[in-house]
C-alpha cells in the first residue's frame, strides 16, 4: 500500500512555485497577492482563512484579510468586492463561506471577477470546467488531481467512482475525471446520498473519491482490491482525552481500507493539505496572467 502523502507532495509543489516566483521577482515583477474576505466570527472559517494567509506569506505572496462584522450589509460587501475586482495589484479573491444568513451567497459569488475567482466558484469558471476549457478549478478537486499527477497514477480508461455531488468537490471532481486530459479520461460514476446499494458501485471503482462528510463510512468490504482511495472527509470528533478536545476523521475507515487499497490518502495529512497547495497554485496562475508572463 502506498500512502498518498499530502505533506511531501505539497512541499514539492510549493517549492516549484517558489522557484518560478523567484525568477519573476529577479526580473523586477511584484509579488502575487491573495485577498480573503471573512464576514462574521465562525471559528472554522477563521481557522481556514488564517491557514490560507500563513501559507501565502510562507510562499512569498502578499496577503490581505478583510474581517467584517456579521451585520455588514450586502451593499457594503459588494462595494468591497468591486474595489478588489478593480485593484490591479490583487490577483486572487476569496469570500469565505458560509456567509451570514442575511446575505445571498450565490449572488455574491457571481460578483467576484472570474479572473480573480481562485476558488473556481463563478459560473464562468464552472462552465469552462464543464466544457474542458482553461479556467479556475475549485481547490479540493484540483488538489486531488495534483496528487494523482504527483504519484503518476494512471487514470485513462479507469472507472472512477465519486461519492458526493457538492458544487465545491463532488460535481467538479466528477467532471475533471471524465475530461479528455492526462489525469482524466475515466469512466465516471457519481454517487450521492440517494444512491441505493452504494457498495455495488464502490466495489467497481479503480479510483474511489469520497466526499460525503460521514466519518468512517467506507469500509474495506466496499473497496475493490488494489483500488486508489482518496478521502476528502474531515470531521471533528469530540475527544476529551486530547488537548484540542477533538480529533479529525475522514469518510474512509483508514485502518480497514489501507489493507485493501493500492494507494490511500490519510486524514489529516492528505487532501486537506493539497487543497491549500491548489489554492496557491490558482493564485499564482492569476498572478502570471496579470503580469503577462
Ligand atoms: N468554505 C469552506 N470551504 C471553502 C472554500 O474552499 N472556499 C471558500 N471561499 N469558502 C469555503
Amino acid at each position: 500500500m502506498v500512502l498518498l502523502d499530502g505533506k511531501t507532495t505539497t512541499e514539492k509543489i510549493k517549492n516549484e512555485i517558489k522557484i518560478e516566483l523567484n525568477s519573476f521577482i529577479a526580473k523586477g515583477h511584484r509579488k502575487p497577492h491573495l485577498a480573503a474576505i471573512l464576514v462574521g466570527d465562525d471559528g472554522a472559517s477563521r481557522t481556514y482563512v488564517d491557514s490560507k494567509e500563513r501559507n501565502s506569506l510562507a510562499l512569498g505572496f502578499d496577503s490581505t484579510i478583510l474581517r467584517l462584522p456579521a451585520n455588514t450589509s450586502e451593499a457594503d460587501l459588494l462595494a468591497i468586492i468591486t474595489d478588489i475586482n478593480n485593484n490591479p495589484l490583487i490577483d486572487g479573491l476569496i469570500v469565505q463561506s458560509p456567509l451570514p444568513t442575511h446575505m445571498d451567497e450565490k449572488m455574491i459569488t457571481q460578483c467576484i471577477s472570474p479572473d480573480k475567482d481562485v476558488d473556481g466558484f463563478h459560473y464562468i469558471n464552472m462552465g469552462k470546467l464543464a466544457r474542458g476549457d482553461k479556467g479556475f478549478v475549485s481547490a479540493t478537486p484540483l488538489g486531488i488531481l495534483m496528487m494523482l499527477e504527483a504519484y503518476d497514477i494512471p487514470t485513462s480508461g479507469k472507472h472512477c467512482v465519486v461519492i458526493g455531488r457538492s458544487n465545491i468537490v463532488g460535481r467538479p471532481m466528477s467532471i475533471l475525471m471524465s475530461n479528455n486530459s492526462k489525469y482524466g479520461n475515466c469512466t465516471v460514476t457519481l454517487c450521492h446520498s440517494r444512491t441505493t446499494h452504494i457498495e455495488h458501485f464502490t466495489r467497481q471503482a479503480d479510483i474511489l473519491i469520497v466526499a460525503l462528510g460521514k466519518p468512517g463510512f467506507v469500509k474495506a468490504n466496499m473497496v475493490k482490491p488494489d483500488a486508489v482511495v482518496i478521502d476528502v472527509g474531515i470531521t471533528r470528533i469530540d475527544d476529551s482525552s486530547r488537548k484540542s478536545g477533538f480529533y479529525l476523521k475522514g469518510d474512509v475507515d483508514f485502518e480497514e481500507v489501507k489493507e485493501v487499497a493500492s494507494h490511500i490518502t490519510p486524514v489529516p495529512g492528505g487532501v486537506g493539505l493539497m487543497t491549500i497547495a491548489a489554492l496557491l497554485s490558482n493564485t499564482f496562475t492569476a498572478y502570471k496572467n496579470n503580469i503577462g508572463v
